[in-house]
């Protein structure tokens, strides 16, 4: 797989990047970063040069690529339905007007059954999985979780709400395909479905790679077996690369720490920011997390004064806390 030249005078992506505003893609998937945009797009230093790429392995949403809109990209996810999805506002074959149509139809008839049509969409999408029935269920499924069973069938169950695709919810949504099919538009970007391997393999030493892999024990399912031993495997071959690199990964928790990122993620710049979660009546039942990005040395900013540094021991990451102001 080769990607295309692109023209001399394209704008190049350029790390750090202080973002005014942060786009939200039209999917959504457990882990997103749309939050954390801007803090690691201020905690990586890298230029794109011609003819180097980003790279993204476990592509999800597509949130972070879609707000750097660097020329090349190639981006991975083992979801089919995701590249797939992508592939198509890539090519046009989903665009404003159908989606439009499609989710003023269909919603209409959401509404009318009283949310059990979700179900017929459901069926209709695990049998023949169009890209419209996968925005459809998407953005209508409880908790907007992607999640598919040992067969690789989606099995989210409804949001319980009815009348889920009001004019305003159909209008953002086609709004956010717009974003997105601009941000794709004129670039040389790859959409591939396969593993991070198949990812990894294709980098050159000016190239970054950016990796947000599914968190380990957690969202199990037919896209995201992700267990320990893989997770290892991808530091190994990681740390291997030739180009910088920058991992995203929780790190602490009011309950845990992810020792996984001790035993092996060490040796890296740690940037930590702390992510507040508004959920809860009470002061005592809102968690904070603490998410990391890893970056390979000498591909982190130190970023403007307000953060403290803590520098660790060889051993470990050397750990510098940004300030939470936009992430909250
Ligand atoms: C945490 S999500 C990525 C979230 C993304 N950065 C975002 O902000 O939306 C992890 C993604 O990795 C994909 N995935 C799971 N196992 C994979 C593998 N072995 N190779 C490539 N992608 C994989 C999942 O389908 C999922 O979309």
């Amino acid at each position: 797989m080769n990607i295309r030249n692109c023209p001399d005078n394209m704008k190049m992506a350029h790390l750090p990047l202080k973002i005014g505003h942060v786009g939200t893609p039209p999917l959504k998937c457990q882990g997103i970063k749309t939050k954390l945009i801007p803090f690691i797009f201020r905690s990586i230093q890298w230029q794109e040069k011609d003819k180097t790429k980003w790279i993204e392995p476990f592509l999800g949403s597509g949130v972070v690529a879609l707000n750097l809109a660097p020329n090349r990209a190639l981006l991975f996810d083992t979801n089919e339905h995701i590249i797939r999805f992508y592939k198509d506002i890539q090519t046009g074959t989903l665009n404003a007007e159908n989606v439009r149509d499609f989710l003023v139809a269909e919603g209409a008839k959401l509404l009318e059954s009283g949310g059990e049509y979700f179900y017929e969409v459901r069926e209709r999408f695990n049998n023949k999985g169009t890209s419209l029935d996968f925005l459809f269920l998407n953005r209508s499924c409880f908790n907007g979780v992607m999640r598919f069973n040992s067969k690789g069938r989606f099995n989210v169950p409804f949001c319980h709400k009815p009348g889920r695709f009001s004019q305003a919810y159909v209008t953002k949504i086609t709004n956010q395909i717009v974003w997105a099919s601009n941000r794709i538009r004129d670039k040389n970007w790859m959409f591939c479905a396969g593993g991070w391997k198949d990812a990894l393999a294709q980098a050159e030493p000016n190239d970054f790679v950016y990796l947000d892999p599914p968190y380990i024990g957690r969202h199990t399912d037919y896209y995201n077996s992700w267990n320990g031993d893989e997770a290892k495997e991808l530091a190994v071959a990681t740390k291997n690369l030739t180009c910088g690199f920058a991992l995203s990964m929780w790190l602490e928790n009011r309950y845990r720490k992810n020792s996984h990122i001790e035993e092996c993620w060490s040796g890296l710049d740690a940037r930590i920011c702390t992510h507040f979660y508004h959920v809860g009546s009470t002061e005592s039942l809102r968690n904070s997390m603490d998410e990391g990005l890893f970056v390979k040395p000498g591909y982190s900013t130190a970023d403007e004064g307000k953060q403290s540094v803590r520098k660790a021991s060889a051993d470990t990451p050397t750990v510098l806390s940004l300030p939470l102001d936009e992430v909250v």
